[in-house]
Protein backbone atom coordinates (compact mmCIF):
# COMPACT_ATOMS: atom_id res chain seq x y z
CA UNK A 1 0.00 0.00 0.00
CA UNK A 2 2.19 2.85 1.06
CA UNK A 3 4.68 1.87 -2.40
CA UNK A 4 1.23 2.46 -4.02
CA UNK A 5 0.69 5.77 -2.36
CA UNK A 6 4.13 7.08 -2.87
CA UNK A 7 3.60 6.13 -6.72
CA UNK A 8 0.42 8.06 -7.30
CA UNK A 9 1.95 10.95 -5.34
CA UNK A 10 5.04 11.61 -7.92
CA UNK A 11 2.57 13.05 -10.37
CA UNK A 12 0.20 15.34 -7.80
CA UNK A 13 3.37 16.49 -6.04
CA UNK A 14 4.28 17.84 -10.00
CA UNK A 15 0.84 19.60 -10.24
CA UNK A 16 1.46 21.02 -6.76
CA UNK A 17 4.90 22.57 -7.39
CA UNK A 18 3.50 24.29 -10.82
CA UNK A 19 1.24 26.45 -8.32
CA UNK A 20 4.54 26.67 -5.90
CA UNK A 21 4.99 30.71 -4.90
CA UNK A 22 0.72 30.71 -5.64
CA UNK A 23 -2.19 31.16 -2.91
CA UNK A 24 -4.81 28.97 -2.92
CA UNK A 25 -8.49 30.70 -3.53
CA UNK A 26 -11.50 29.85 -2.50
CA UNK A 27 -13.61 30.88 -5.67
CA UNK A 28 -17.30 32.35 -4.96
CA UNK A 29 -19.67 33.20 -7.95
CA UNK A 30 -22.44 35.32 -6.55
CA UNK A 31 -20.44 36.50 -4.41
CA UNK A 32 -22.01 40.15 -4.10
CA UNK A 33 -24.66 39.39 -1.80
CA UNK A 34 -26.75 36.66 -0.23
CA UNK A 35 -25.64 33.20 0.41
CA UNK A 36 -21.93 33.77 -1.66
CA UNK A 37 -20.98 36.77 0.41
CA UNK A 38 -21.94 35.07 3.50
CA UNK A 39 -20.55 31.93 2.35
CA UNK A 40 -17.37 34.25 1.36
CA UNK A 41 -17.42 35.39 4.90
CA UNK A 42 -17.21 32.13 6.66
CA UNK A 43 -14.39 31.09 4.43
CA UNK A 44 -12.04 33.94 5.06
CA UNK A 45 -12.94 34.21 9.11
CA UNK A 46 -11.00 30.70 8.56
CA UNK A 47 -8.34 31.95 7.10
CA UNK A 48 -8.62 30.99 2.85
CA UNK A 49 -8.14 33.53 0.91
CA UNK A 50 -11.65 34.21 -0.95
CA UNK A 51 -12.61 35.43 -4.43
CA UNK A 52 -15.85 36.86 -5.30
CA UNK A 53 -17.20 36.58 -8.69
CA UNK A 54 -20.19 38.66 -9.89
CA UNK A 55 -21.30 41.11 -12.54
CA UNK A 56 -22.21 44.33 -10.77
CA UNK A 57 -18.70 45.91 -10.03
CA UNK A 58 -19.89 48.48 -7.74
CA UNK A 59 -21.25 45.85 -5.22
CA UNK A 60 -18.90 43.48 -5.95
CA UNK A 61 -16.40 45.88 -4.57
CA UNK A 62 -18.24 46.98 -1.53
CA UNK A 63 -18.85 43.17 -0.74
CA UNK A 64 -15.32 42.46 -1.03
CA UNK A 65 -14.64 45.43 1.50
CA UNK A 66 -16.82 44.12 3.50
CA UNK A 67 -15.12 40.99 3.99
CA UNK A 68 -12.00 42.23 4.80
CA UNK A 69 -13.73 44.37 7.52
CA UNK A 70 -15.12 41.74 8.68
CA UNK A 71 -12.49 38.99 8.79
CA UNK A 72 -9.24 40.83 8.20
CA UNK A 73 -8.51 38.78 5.13
CA UNK A 74 -8.07 40.12 1.78
CA UNK A 75 -10.64 39.26 -0.43
CA UNK A 76 -10.57 39.71 -4.41
CA UNK A 77 -13.37 40.38 -6.32
CA UNK A 78 -13.85 39.37 -10.37
CA UNK A 79 -15.86 41.69 -12.12
CA UNK A 80 -16.85 38.47 -14.74
CA UNK A 81 -20.64 37.55 -15.56
CA UNK A 82 -20.70 33.31 -15.25
CA UNK A 83 -22.61 32.74 -18.44
CA UNK A 84 -20.21 34.02 -20.47
CA UNK A 85 -18.16 30.76 -22.37
CA UNK A 86 -15.19 32.17 -21.34
CA UNK A 87 -15.66 32.53 -17.94
CA UNK A 88 -13.36 30.30 -16.90
CA UNK A 89 -10.32 31.56 -18.88
CA UNK A 90 -11.01 35.12 -17.37
CA UNK A 91 -11.49 33.86 -13.81
CA UNK A 92 -8.10 32.01 -14.61
CA UNK A 93 -6.16 35.08 -15.83
CA UNK A 94 -7.11 37.21 -12.99
CA UNK A 95 -6.29 35.12 -10.41
CA UNK A 96 -2.92 34.36 -11.90
CA UNK A 97 -2.63 38.32 -11.75
CA UNK A 98 -3.18 38.49 -8.42
CA UNK A 99 -0.95 34.94 -7.74
CA UNK A 100 -3.87 33.11 -6.78
CA UNK A 101 -5.02 29.50 -7.94
CA UNK A 102 -8.25 27.90 -7.92
CA UNK A 103 -8.13 25.48 -4.64
CA UNK A 104 -11.83 25.26 -4.17
CA UNK A 105 -14.63 26.65 -6.70
CA UNK A 106 -18.22 27.32 -5.46
CA UNK A 107 -20.75 27.92 -7.96
CA UNK A 108 -23.11 30.05 -6.21
CA UNK A 109 -24.37 32.00 -8.61
CA UNK A 110 -28.22 31.10 -9.61
CA UNK A 111 -31.47 33.00 -10.06
CA UNK A 112 -35.22 32.23 -9.71
CA UNK A 113 -37.92 32.28 -12.29
CA UNK A 114 -41.66 32.36 -10.49
CA UNK A 115 -44.91 32.25 -12.54
CA UNK A 116 -47.00 30.11 -14.80
CA UNK A 117 -43.98 28.48 -17.49
CA UNK A 118 -46.19 28.93 -20.71
CA UNK A 119 -46.44 32.88 -19.65
CA UNK A 120 -42.16 33.08 -19.37
CA UNK A 121 -39.94 34.93 -21.73
CA UNK A 122 -37.70 32.51 -24.05
CA UNK A 123 -35.10 35.03 -23.44
CA UNK A 124 -35.76 34.48 -19.33
CA UNK A 125 -35.47 30.45 -19.60
CA UNK A 126 -32.25 30.60 -21.52
CA UNK A 127 -31.06 32.81 -19.00
CA UNK A 128 -32.01 30.53 -15.77
CA UNK A 129 -30.78 27.94 -17.99
CA UNK A 130 -27.41 29.40 -18.90
CA UNK A 131 -26.65 30.52 -15.04
CA UNK A 132 -28.30 27.44 -13.21
CA UNK A 133 -27.10 24.72 -15.94
CA UNK A 134 -24.68 25.42 -18.45
CA UNK A 135 -22.39 27.32 -16.48
CA UNK A 136 -22.24 25.10 -13.34
CA UNK A 137 -21.51 22.37 -15.21
CA UNK A 138 -18.77 24.32 -17.95
CA UNK A 139 -16.89 25.72 -14.74
CA UNK A 140 -17.31 22.75 -12.97
CA UNK A 141 -15.68 20.57 -16.02
CA UNK A 142 -12.59 22.91 -16.62
CA UNK A 143 -11.83 23.51 -12.57
CA UNK A 144 -11.69 19.71 -12.31
CA UNK A 145 -8.91 18.28 -13.92
CA UNK A 146 -6.11 20.28 -11.97
CA UNK A 147 -7.90 19.88 -8.61
CA UNK A 148 -7.69 15.97 -9.36
CA UNK A 149 -3.98 16.22 -10.47
CA UNK A 150 -3.66 18.40 -7.36
CA UNK A 151 -5.42 15.84 -5.00
CA UNK A 152 -6.38 18.49 -3.32
CA UNK A 153 -9.24 21.02 -3.16
CA UNK A 154 -13.13 20.57 -4.18
CA UNK A 155 -16.26 22.00 -5.60
CA UNK A 156 -19.59 22.84 -3.95
CA UNK A 157 -22.54 23.72 -5.98
CA UNK A 158 -25.52 25.30 -4.71
CA UNK A 159 -28.39 23.25 -5.50
CA UNK A 160 -31.64 23.41 -3.45
CA UNK A 161 -34.49 21.54 -1.55
CA UNK A 162 -35.81 22.18 -4.97
CA UNK A 163 -33.98 19.48 -6.30
CA UNK A 164 -36.23 16.98 -4.57
CA UNK A 165 -39.49 17.51 -6.32
CA UNK A 166 -41.34 19.35 -9.17
CA UNK A 167 -41.95 22.63 -8.35
CA UNK A 168 -44.68 23.77 -10.67
CA UNK A 169 -45.08 27.81 -10.82
CA UNK A 170 -41.56 27.57 -10.60
CA UNK A 171 -40.83 24.85 -12.73
CA UNK A 172 -37.56 25.74 -14.38
CA UNK A 173 -35.86 26.98 -11.77
CA UNK A 174 -36.92 23.36 -9.73
CA UNK A 175 -36.09 21.25 -12.89
CA UNK A 176 -32.43 23.47 -12.85
CA UNK A 177 -31.62 22.59 -9.29
CA UNK A 178 -32.83 18.80 -9.96
CA UNK A 179 -29.58 18.98 -12.69
CA UNK A 180 -27.20 20.31 -9.92
CA UNK A 181 -27.78 17.72 -7.13
CA UNK A 182 -28.26 14.54 -9.72
CA UNK A 183 -24.54 16.10 -11.69
CA UNK A 184 -22.78 17.09 -8.62
CA UNK A 185 -23.59 13.34 -6.93
CA UNK A 186 -22.78 11.36 -10.09
CA UNK A 187 -19.47 13.75 -9.64
CA UNK A 188 -18.68 12.67 -6.17
CA UNK A 189 -18.94 9.32 -6.98
CA UNK A 190 -16.35 9.77 -10.23
CA UNK A 191 -14.00 12.05 -7.66
CA UNK A 192 -14.18 9.22 -4.69
CA UNK A 193 -10.53 7.96 -4.29
CA UNK A 194 -8.32 11.38 -5.37
CA UNK A 195 -9.36 13.28 -2.29
CA UNK A 196 -10.77 16.73 -3.97
CA UNK A 197 -13.96 16.95 -2.10
CA UNK A 198 -17.25 17.62 -4.24
CA UNK A 199 -20.61 18.60 -2.34
CA UNK A 200 -23.53 19.95 -3.55
CA UNK A 201 -25.51 22.18 -0.77
CA UNK A 202 -29.39 21.59 -0.50
CA UNK A 203 -30.19 24.56 0.93
CA UNK A 204 -34.29 25.38 2.18
CA UNK A 205 -35.35 28.66 1.61
CA UNK A 206 -32.89 31.56 2.79
CA UNK A 207 -33.68 35.33 3.72
CA UNK A 208 -31.97 37.35 0.57
CA UNK A 209 -33.16 39.26 -2.18
CA UNK A 210 -33.59 36.19 -4.27
CA UNK A 211 -37.74 35.56 -3.62
CA UNK A 212 -38.35 39.75 -4.30
CA UNK A 213 -36.03 39.47 -7.76
CA UNK A 214 -38.33 36.95 -9.26
CA UNK A 215 -41.41 38.21 -7.99
CA UNK A 216 -42.34 35.41 -5.58
CA UNK A 217 -42.19 37.55 -2.03
CA UNK A 218 -45.79 36.82 -2.19
CA UNK A 219 -46.34 33.26 -2.35
CA UNK A 220 -47.23 31.16 0.87
CA UNK A 221 -43.97 29.20 1.35
CA UNK A 222 -42.46 32.75 1.97
CA UNK A 223 -44.40 33.10 5.06
CA UNK A 224 -45.04 29.41 5.79
CA UNK A 225 -41.84 27.20 5.19
CA UNK A 226 -39.23 28.81 7.89
CA UNK A 227 -36.56 30.73 5.99
CA UNK A 228 -33.10 30.45 7.48
CA UNK A 229 -30.29 33.00 7.90
CA UNK A 230 -27.70 33.52 4.60
CA UNK A 231 -24.78 33.29 7.43
CA UNK A 232 -26.33 30.36 9.28
CA UNK A 233 -26.71 28.12 6.11
CA UNK A 234 -23.16 29.21 5.19
CA UNK A 235 -21.80 28.20 8.82
CA UNK A 236 -23.23 24.79 8.14
CA UNK A 237 -22.19 24.22 3.99
CA UNK A 238 -18.84 24.94 5.59
CA UNK A 239 -18.26 22.79 8.12
CA UNK A 240 -20.39 19.86 6.19
CA UNK A 241 -18.40 20.35 3.60
CA UNK A 242 -15.07 20.16 5.48
CA UNK A 243 -16.08 17.07 6.70
CA UNK A 244 -16.30 15.76 3.68
CA UNK A 245 -20.37 15.41 3.21
CA UNK A 246 -21.41 14.87 -0.26
CA UNK A 247 -24.75 16.17 0.12
CA UNK A 248 -24.98 19.25 2.48
CA UNK A 249 -28.86 19.67 4.38
CA UNK A 250 -28.28 22.88 6.22
CA UNK A 251 -30.26 23.10 9.26
CA UNK A 252 -32.61 21.09 11.42
CA UNK A 253 -35.58 21.65 9.30
CA UNK A 254 -34.03 21.30 5.82
CA UNK A 255 -33.07 17.36 6.65
CA UNK A 256 -36.83 16.62 7.40
CA UNK A 257 -38.28 18.39 4.83
CA UNK A 258 -35.75 16.70 2.14
CA UNK A 259 -36.62 13.25 4.12
CA UNK A 260 -40.32 14.13 3.22
CA UNK A 261 -40.03 15.08 -0.48
CA UNK A 262 -37.67 12.53 -0.90
CA UNK A 263 -40.33 9.81 0.35
CA UNK A 264 -43.87 10.66 0.06
CA UNK A 265 -45.07 10.07 -3.00
CA UNK A 266 -45.39 12.89 -5.91
CA UNK A 267 -49.48 12.79 -6.07
CA UNK A 268 -49.36 14.60 -2.25
CA UNK A 269 -46.38 16.26 -2.92
CA UNK A 270 -46.17 17.73 -6.08
CA UNK A 271 -49.58 19.53 -5.21
CA UNK A 272 -48.93 20.84 -1.94
CA UNK A 273 -45.39 21.97 -3.16
CA UNK A 274 -47.47 24.42 -6.07
CA UNK A 275 -49.72 25.43 -3.33
CA UNK A 276 -46.81 26.71 -1.18
CA UNK A 277 -45.41 28.10 -4.62
CA UNK A 278 -48.58 29.72 -6.77
CA UNK A 279 -48.39 33.70 -6.89
CA UNK A 280 -51.22 35.37 -5.08
CA UNK A 281 -53.87 36.69 -7.88
CA UNK A 282 -53.10 40.66 -8.29
N1 LIG B 1 -32.52 32.29 -1.41
C1 LIG B 1 -33.01 31.07 -1.28
O1 LIG B 1 -34.08 30.85 -0.66
C2 LIG B 1 -32.27 29.90 -1.85
C3 LIG B 1 -32.66 28.60 -1.44
C4 LIG B 1 -31.99 27.50 -1.97
C5 LIG B 1 -30.96 27.69 -2.88
N2 LIG B 1 -30.61 28.95 -3.25
C6 LIG B 1 -29.52 29.10 -4.22
O2 LIG B 1 -28.46 29.80 -3.58
C7 LIG B 1 -27.71 30.55 -4.55
C8 LIG B 1 -27.57 31.98 -4.08
O3 LIG B 1 -28.85 32.50 -3.86
P1 LIG B 1 -29.08 33.91 -3.13
O4 LIG B 1 -30.39 33.83 -2.46
O5 LIG B 1 -27.87 34.31 -2.37
O6 LIG B 1 -29.23 34.85 -4.44
P2 LIG B 1 -29.06 36.44 -4.59
O7 LIG B 1 -29.12 37.10 -3.26
O8 LIG B 1 -30.04 36.85 -5.65
O9 LIG B 1 -27.55 36.59 -5.17
C9 LIG B 1 -27.23 36.11 -6.44
C10 LIG B 1 -25.76 36.42 -6.72
O10 LIG B 1 -25.44 35.86 -8.00
C11 LIG B 1 -24.83 36.89 -8.82
N3 LIG B 1 -25.13 36.60 -10.21
C12 LIG B 1 -26.34 36.50 -10.80
N4 LIG B 1 -26.19 36.26 -12.11
C13 LIG B 1 -24.85 36.19 -12.36
C14 LIG B 1 -24.06 35.96 -13.51
N5 LIG B 1 -24.62 35.75 -14.71
N6 LIG B 1 -22.71 35.95 -13.39
C15 LIG B 1 -22.13 36.17 -12.18
N7 LIG B 1 -22.83 36.38 -11.05
C16 LIG B 1 -24.17 36.40 -11.14
C17 LIG B 1 -25.45 38.20 -8.29
O11 LIG B 1 -24.67 39.34 -8.58
P3 LIG B 1 -24.87 40.21 -9.96
O12 LIG B 1 -26.35 40.31 -10.18
O13 LIG B 1 -24.17 41.50 -9.71
O14 LIG B 1 -24.18 39.42 -11.04
C18 LIG B 1 -25.44 37.91 -6.79
O15 LIG B 1 -24.14 38.12 -6.27
C19 LIG B 1 -28.47 30.39 -5.88
O16 LIG B 1 -27.87 29.36 -6.63
C20 LIG B 1 -29.87 29.95 -5.43
O17 LIG B 1 -30.51 29.19 -6.42
C21 LIG B 1 -31.22 30.06 -2.76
Amino acid sequence: MPARHQANDAPAQAAREAVAGLTPAVVISGGSRGLGLALAKVFAARGSRVVIIARDQIALTAAAHKIEVATGVKATAIVCDVTSTSAFATIAEQLQANRLYLDVLVNNAGIGLAGPFSSHDDHDIDRLIAINIASVTRLTRRALPDLIARRRGGIINIGSLGAYVPGAHQAAYYASKAYVLSLTEALATECSGTSVKIAVAVPGPINTTFHAEMGAEQSLYRTLIPQMSADRVARSIYWQFTLGKRVILPGIVTPCLALALKYLPHPITVPLVAWLLKKPMA
